[in-house]
């Protein structure tokens, strides 16, 4: 990783195709027909993109020791050649969630809501990335990216459904779904 910025812009060019757009909770976003990752922290959404959103890769706020090694063994990385679908999720949580202490977030993510263990049962068929976004003055708080085989559709599909139903998702007050296939070279 040459620096921990990225853009994902949305518009007409760049080799994930957008197969569909979904609101999931708040305002929606501008339809698009084509994403691009970039490795940058672009300040202005470029001529003839609809939308640019900027996330960085940070560390960990909520796993444990042990979380970390179970992950680092099964987590594959991204851009695998059969991983040629995509899920962008750009998300946004509630000001209640961001006055909470670290401690009852962690709580909540893991002791309540089982993310962590719930999102280890889907690895390694799902790779993902995790952009943090709400301090850098952006309209989600983080950006998450997932790419898998597409035999592994319905999986990650489950996997967005279980999360949905926790607590720690009562706390999302702004979710959209973009889903994706790679061009095939
Ligand atoms: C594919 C399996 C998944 C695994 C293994 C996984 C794992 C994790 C881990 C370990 C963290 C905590 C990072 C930290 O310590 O700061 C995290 C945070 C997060 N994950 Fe997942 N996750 C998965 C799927 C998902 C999905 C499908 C979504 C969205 C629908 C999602 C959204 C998020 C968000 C928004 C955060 C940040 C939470 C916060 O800091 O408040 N994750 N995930």
């Amino acid at each position: 990783m040459s620096n921990r910025f990225f853009t994902f812009v949305g518009g007409d060019t760049g080799p994930w195709r957008v197969c569909d757009i979904r609101t999931i909770v708040g305002h929606g976003m501008e339809s698009v027909s084509r994403v691009e990752i970039i490795n940058e922290d672009l300040q202005q959404t470029p001529a003839g993109a609809a939308w640019a959103l900027r996330g960085v890769v940070s560390n960990q706020r909520y796993t444990n020791r042990s979380e970390l090694d179970s992950l680092k063994a099964v987590q594959p990385s991204l851009g695998r050649t059969e991983a040629t679908c995509a899920v962008l999720i750009p998300i946004t949580k509630s000001s209640a969630w961001w006055e909470l202490p670290q401690d009852e977030r962690r709580e909540i993510i893991e002791s309540r809501s089982a993310h962590i263990a719930t999102g280890l049962r889907y690895l390694p068929a799902v790779a993902r990335r995790l952009h943090h976004s709400r301090d850098i003055g952006e309209p989600f708080d983080f950006v998450t990216w997932f790419e898998f085989a597409p035999q592994d559709t319905a999986a990650f599909y489950e996997l967005v459904t279980t999360l949905r139903k926790t607590e720690e998702w009562r706390y999302v007050e702004r979710e959209v779904e973009v889903r994706l296939t790679l061009d095939q070279k």
